[in-house]
């Protein structure tokens, strides 16, 4: 099985695991996160962390699952002041396809300047060029428009819509979107 990134970069952004020193930061960063992420994001490890401890716990866990591979969590950090912009997540989904399921949040205070965008693009690129990817796949609610245009300007085709699985906390109830992107179709992406 490929080993997962552990950093990446881009034109503004640098991505890496977290270590224990990021703690107290990433514990502020998710209090101050908390209703920005409760509708698309509720079982987001950050949902949990309300102290410096917790938040040393959970980026324990982060480390734990890149070692053995399963998963990379990465914070995106703005190269000109390393600001912590959003964070990407990458699993594995299939290990003996390869393939693969991206996800990801942006920090409430930088929203729609292509961060997202930015980070996501090049971890979907390491998956293809680094880890033999033979697919990248996200799912996202079918009212998150923000994710949905992230997904289509990845390339990804929207494969699945699986209607009325879940009620929010407002009451409503919305479905869940399954897009994914080939190998074949990255490529081609790529030479144009
Ligand atoms: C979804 C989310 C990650 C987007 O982050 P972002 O950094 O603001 O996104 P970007 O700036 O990269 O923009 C991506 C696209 O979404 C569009 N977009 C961003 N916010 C939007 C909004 N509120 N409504 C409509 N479109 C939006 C942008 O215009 C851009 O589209 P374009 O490429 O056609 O111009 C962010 O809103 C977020 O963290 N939401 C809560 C958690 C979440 O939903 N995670 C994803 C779960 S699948």
């Amino acid at each position: 099985m490929p080993t997962l990134p552990s950093s990446l970069s881009t034109t503004r952004l640098n991505l890496r695991r977290y270590t224990p020193a990021d703690a107290a930061w990433y514990a502020t960063m998710a209090l101050r996160n908390r209703s920005h992420l409760a509708r698309h994001e509720g079982d987001n490890a950050a949902m949990k962390i309300n102290s410096e401890a917790d938040a040393i716990a959970v980026i324990q866990e982060f480390g734990k699952e890149s070692d053995a591979g399963n998963a990379a969590f990465l914070g995106a950090f703005r190269r000109e002041d390393g600001i912590f912009v959003g964070q990407v997540y990458i699993g594995v989904s299939n290990a003996n396809l390869p393939g693969y399921l991206v996800g990801y949040f942006c920090d409430e205070a930088h929203l729609r300047q292509g961060y997202t965008f930015e980070a996501t693009t090049a971890a979907v690129a390491a998956l293809f060029r680094e880890c033999d990817a033979q697919r990248v796949g996200l799912w996202c609610d079918d009212s998150n428009i923000a994710s949905q245009r992230i997904a289509e300007r990845l390339g990804m085709r929207r494969e699945g819509h699986v209607r009325s699985d879940k009620r929010h906390a407002d009451g409503s109830v919305t479905g869940s979107l399954c897009y994914g992107l080939l190998r074949e179709e990255f490529l081609a992406q790529e030479a144009r």
